[in-house]
């Protein structure tokens, strides 16, 4: 039997009460029916068996440690690794619909200045094609390949969801069966006041939330049934990918047939790394500790650690984390069911607008106020008895969007896309115009439909050469 909305609202103040949350009962006071409904529904997203916990880590931080006890990992590369033999085993799992694709999409294109959920961003050189279009070509073109359905699961967030649906919708599901891509909202998180570990009311009726980070879709997954959907449908495991990321390849039958691989991998949580570019590039690194394989985030790593380089002059903490995993299905059931101590909790010191009763206004601070808590997807590594982590290619894998100019922007992620598409038409036999600096004179956009390796093009109708300046668009 479910409680009454009064009597719902009345356990959670009492909750509040026990955790010394006063201000919570107080705004509760002030309202009428229909605001004590809102509130209920936002004190829905209290955990309150942890919050004392969570106060205590809000008042003292765990800090990362540093390099001591840490190791670089162990990793192979797809040239040791027995290529065609991983390959056939991905591809056979392939061929019997045992594989899903899951993207974490619950982030806002904020740091891109994006209005809009990123997946819609517009990420190609010549035709502009939004994110969640590549990702959909990609999947696409693997089912036509191997004949048979890759299901597509997107995590949004309570902020985008509708959003991204109606994206799809007015998209026709970009040519995919609508009935193969799946959608659930992430959860959300209270917002901390920094000085007094309160929770903080972004409104008369509501608290602040925010997304719980991607390490909140092993619950997500279980709580909205997607898990069970996968396991139901024959889906062993899954290829995880970001969003933001134009060159991923989001169904590797090489890296999924490794991470299946029992010589080598539990086949519970495999990576994919590049070497990173330089001491100050904003990726996470793989490092091995006592504990087992752990990413170190780049906020967390320290000037020391991110500068440090070995005896031959080389960054010493290279594995970058490009984000993409593949997990297996009963292990994703182990860490979704394993509850709220799994996974640790990460803490950013952010501005959070606060309601204040008083003044019956939100108030905007100047400096950062809160603390949000996330958790991230790779904090599950401890739990993996053998994850296999494989070093591909930047330059055919990784040019992430994520920033409005410089570095990871949609300006150097389309170079990366048109500098790899080029090379492949040149190995291809076609004259790609070059200028003095070897950078490709030319705009060049290939569809993933037409080809997601290079071997894809042969057969494909091409032409001698690109006029210098000019256009090839292979869609
Ligand atoms: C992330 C990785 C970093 C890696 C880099 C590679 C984390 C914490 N760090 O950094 O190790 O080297 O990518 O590009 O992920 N998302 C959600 N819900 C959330 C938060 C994020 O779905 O609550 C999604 C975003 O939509 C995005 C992805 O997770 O697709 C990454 O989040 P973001 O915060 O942008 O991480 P980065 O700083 O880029």
């Amino acid at each position: 039997m479910t409680d009454s909305p009064a009597d719902h609202l009345a356990t959670h103040l009492e909750r509040a009460r026990a955790c010394d949350q006063l201000h919570l009962i107080e705004a509760a006071d002030a309202l009428d029916h229909d605001g004590r409904l809102t509130l209920s529904r936002s004190l829905d997203a209290v955990p309150w068996d942890d919050l004392d916990s969570l106060r205590g880590l809000i008042a003292a931080p765990v800090i990362a440690e540093s390099s001591s006890n840490v190791q670089p990992p162990h990793s192979i590369s797809a040239d040791e690794a027995s290529v065609s033999e991983a390959r056939e085993r991905g591809e056979a799992l392939l061929s019997r619909g045992a594989v899903a694709v899951f993207t974490v999409a619950g982030g806002q294109g904020t740091r891109l200045g994006w209005n809009g959920p990123k997946g819609t961003f517009p990420a190609t050189p010549i035709t502009g094609k939004p994110l969640f279009a590549l990702l959909a070509e990609r999947i696409s073109a693997a089912e036509g390949r191997y004949g048979a359905p890759v299901r597509w699961y997107i995590m949004t967030s309570i902020e985008n969801d509708a959003q991204t649906r109606a994206f799809f919708r007015d998209n026709r599901f970009f040519g995919l069966d609508r009935s193969q891509v799946q959608f659930f909202p992430q959860g959300m998180m209270p917002a901390f006041d920094a000085a007094s570990g309160q929770l903080l009311l972004a409104g008369p009726d509501r608290l602040a939330l925010s997304p719980d980070g991607h390490g909140g879709s092993y619950g997500a997954m279980l709580r909205s049934g997607a898990l069970e959907h996968m396991e139901r449908r024959g889906v062993a495991l899954v290829s995880y990918v970001q969003i933001d990321n134009p060159l991923v390849r989001a169904v590797d039958p090489v890296f999924l047939g490794l991470h299946a691989d029992e010589t080598q991998s539990s086949g519970e949580f495999s990576s994919k790394f590049v070497g990173r570019a330089h001491a100050g590039e904003k990726v996470g690194v793989f490092v091995e500790t006592p504990e087992g394989m752990l990413v170190r985030e780049y906020s967390d790593l320290g000037e020391a650690m991110a500068s440090e380089v070995d005896g031959a002059g080389q960054l010493r903490w290279r594995a970058a984390n490009i984000a993409v995993h593949a997990l297996g299905v009963p292990f994703i059931r182990r860490i979704a069911e394993g509850g709220t101590s799994l996974l640790p909790w990460h803490l950013a010191h952010k501005r959070v607008s606060v309601w204040c009763p008083k003044q019956k206004m939100t108030i905007k601070p100047e400096a950062p106020n809160a603390i949000k808590l996330e958790r991230f997807v790779f904090d599950a590594l401890p739990w993996v008895s053998k994850p296999v982590l494989l070093e591909v290619q930047r330059e055919e894998e990784f040019a992430p969007i994520k920033n409005v100019a410089g570095e990871d922007s949609a300006e150097s992620s389309a170079k990366m896309q048109t500098s790899l598409h080029g090379d492949w038409l040149e190995s291809a036999g076609v004259r790609v115009p070059r200028n003095s600096a070897g950078g490709i004179d030319a705009h060049i956009e290939i569809s993933p439909k037409i080809a997601q390796w290079r071997e894809d093009l042969d057969g494909v109708g091409l032409p001698d050469a690109i006029e210098p300046g000019g256009e090839l668009l292979l869609n």
